[in-house]
């Protein structure tokens, strides 16, 4: 099988694309080519010819969302359609990694894959936007929403902590408690290999929110 992942250079990319074994895995970065260009995410599905493209790349920076609106919705979800119409184009399954942050986080229990997105920030609502037009361009794409990731090689929270910790006497930080329950993050990168070398037809056309202790699948 030969797969595909745009955002290869990211904090999951790397870790995907070291996970990821028997296969023909071709990453991409933003210096292989812009995702908001059209032509040249047609060309490098094109050339690497993916049964698969795992689709990771996005602008990630929530803060930077909120300052940054039109950029926001162009790579996370002009970007994310550029990618789907590409993945159409030449015949290919897509998994796009989506978020949390389509939802408002008022709920007290799990989110349920078909609970109504009503994202509060920018970032979600780019991500919100881009689940919902994929799934208009390609009904069969597998979109698989997680909150925090976290390990080696790329910013996250425990990193950034450890910094802070480094250099400060003490620290305070506001979160919601639900999203530090998350430790099984660092296993996605499995996870998505799995999805895909042992994943029945079904579980690849899913819409699945990634949540401490269970993997809940809908569509
Ligand atoms: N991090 C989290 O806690 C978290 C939680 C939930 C969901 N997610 C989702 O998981 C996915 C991966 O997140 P991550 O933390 O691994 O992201 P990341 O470390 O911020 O990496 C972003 C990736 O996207 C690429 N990229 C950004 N803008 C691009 C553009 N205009 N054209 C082409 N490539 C572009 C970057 O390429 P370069 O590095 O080469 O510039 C990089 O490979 C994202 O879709 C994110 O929304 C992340």
């Amino acid at each position: 099988m030969r797969i595909t992942i745009f955002g290869a250079t990211g904090l999951q990319g790397k870790s995907l694309m070291g996970a990821w074994s028997d296969d023909a895995v071709t990453g991409f970065g933003s210096a292989d080519g812009d995702i908001r260009n059209a032509e040249r995410v047609s060309d490098l599905v094109r050339r690497s010819r993916p049964d698969g493209i795992v689709h990771l790349a996005a602008y990630t920076d929530v803060d930077g969302c909120e300052a940054n609106r039109d950029l926001a919705f162009d790579v996370n979800c002009r970007g994310a359609v550029n990618v789907a119409q590409a993945a159409r184009q030449y015949g290919a399954h897509l998994l796009f990694l989506s978020t949390d942050y389509v939802f408002d986080g008022t709920k007290t229990t799990p989110y349920a894959t078909d609970d109504r997105r009503a994202a509060r920030s920018v970032y979600g609502r780019s991500k919100a936007d881009a689940e919902v037009q994929l799934s208009q361009i390609l009904p069969d794409c597998c979109i698989v929403r997680t909150s925090w990731l976290f390990g080696a090689g790329g910013k996250c929270f425990p990193d950034t902590i450890l910094k802070l910790a480094a250099s400060r006497p003490q620290l305070e930080v506001v979160v919601a408690a639900e999203r530090l329950l998350q430790p099984r993050r660092r296993l996605a990168a499995r996870e998505t290999e799995h999805e895909y070398r042992h994943g029945e037809p079904e579980s690849l056309r899913a819409l699945g929110n990634l949540q401490p202790g269970n993997c809940e699948h809908g569509r």
